[in-house]
């Protein structure tokens, strides 16, 4: 199994390579892709870890010989969030870097799981969507956004309001990954009910859990620690999957049915080959319902700003 992580000297690549050192299965490879030089002394650091993973470091202008025989790219190259900023204002630096990166991933390694963690994700999964399809290697089984982060919160602030340890805790997010778009689903988390108050101020603290970072980081920087760990939680269930266990089901933001908009979060079975089962929202409460029909124009721009960068 190899998997290549794209971004590797920033804030999430390192704590996500880190994550993937000691935790990929033995015998597999990692490789570790920065345009900065330090991306090779990142892998020389990681290298001395007692973990029987292989990993190697690329820099410069060419992904290729990080990518060559990758199954699964994480991709976190990227500029991140200051405060005042939202995921929108990254769009055009992010989108130049994504539509590079995923060039070179159509040429190189056409077959791989692809999951974007630049932002805005809204924009980026539908960029990368429209280079791969330009290459005539677009397969909607294969391209996920990482809205991991969002899940993990939800599963923190939920434990802590309810006195429960995290990992008893399961919410699907649905939707996007930013701002309204960000779904919650608390009322089908298994054994908790909750008050009305409880779910608004439950849904907004998870719609607003990055802005809480990149403001109490104050000029360093957006969330890259809860980030590595919620990639690493990610990327370690397609390797799980790719390696045949098939009862993963982990939400991400892809291409579906349209029922909602061309790209939504929503839970997925995962396989062999990707996506192997397409998982409905499920029966929403009111309050979601309404903030899903809500969320639908703002989704659909996001989505509109990624088709249309890549056609220029
Ligand atoms: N999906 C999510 O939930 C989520 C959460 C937090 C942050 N993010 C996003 O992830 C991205 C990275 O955040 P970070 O905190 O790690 O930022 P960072 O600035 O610490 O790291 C970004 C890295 O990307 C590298 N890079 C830039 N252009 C590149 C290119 N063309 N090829 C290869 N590498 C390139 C930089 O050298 C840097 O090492 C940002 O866009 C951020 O908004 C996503």
């Amino acid at each position: 199994m190899k998997v290549a992580v794209l971004g590797a000297a920033g804030g999430i690549g390192q704590a996500l390579a880190l994550l993937l050192k000691t935790q990929l299965p033995a015998g597999s490879e990692l490789s570790l892709y920065d345009i900065a030089p330090v991306t090779l002394g990142v892998a020389v650091d990681l290298s001395h870890i007692p973990a029987a993973v292989k990993i190697q470091g690329f820099s410069g202008e060419d992904a290729a010989p990080a990518l060559q025989g990758a199954e699964v790219i994480l991709i976190s190259a990227g500029v991140a969030r200051r405060p005042g900023m939202d995921r929108a204002d990254l769009f055009n630096v992010n989108a130049r870097i994504v539509c590079n990166l995923i060039e070179q991933v159509a040429q190189t390694a056409p077959k791989a799981l692809i999951c974007i963690i630049t932002n805005p994700v809204n924009t980026t999964v539908a960029i990368a969507a429209e280079v791969l399809k330009k290459h005539g290697v677009y397969d909607k089984n294969r391209l996920f956004g990482v809205t991991t982060l969002d899940i993990i919160r939800a599963n923190t602030f939920v434990a802590e309001l309810k006195g429960k340890q995290p990992s008893e805790v399961e919410v699907p997010v649905v939707g996007g990954h930013s701002g309204v778009t960000i779904l919650p689903l608390l009322s089908q988390v298994e054994g908790l009910s909750f008050s009305d108050e409880e779910v608004a101020s439950l849904t907004k603290r998870i719609q607003n859990a990055g802005t809480e970072v990149v403001e109490a980081k104050a000029g360093g920087g957006s969330a890259t620690l809860s980030m590595g760990q919620a990639a690493a939680r990610f990327g370690l269930s397609l390797v799980r999957a790719l390696k045949g266990d098939a009862n993963i089901v982990e939400c991400a933001y892809v291409e579906g049915d349209g029922e909602y908009a061309r790209f939504f979060s929503q839970p997925l079975l995962l396989g062999k080959s990707g996506i192997a089962e397409r998982r409905p929202v499920g029966t929403l409460s009111i309050f979601e319902q309404q903030a899903l029909n809500s969320m639908l124009e703002t989704l659909k721009k996001d989505i509109a700003q990624g088709e249309e960068f890549v056609k220029q």
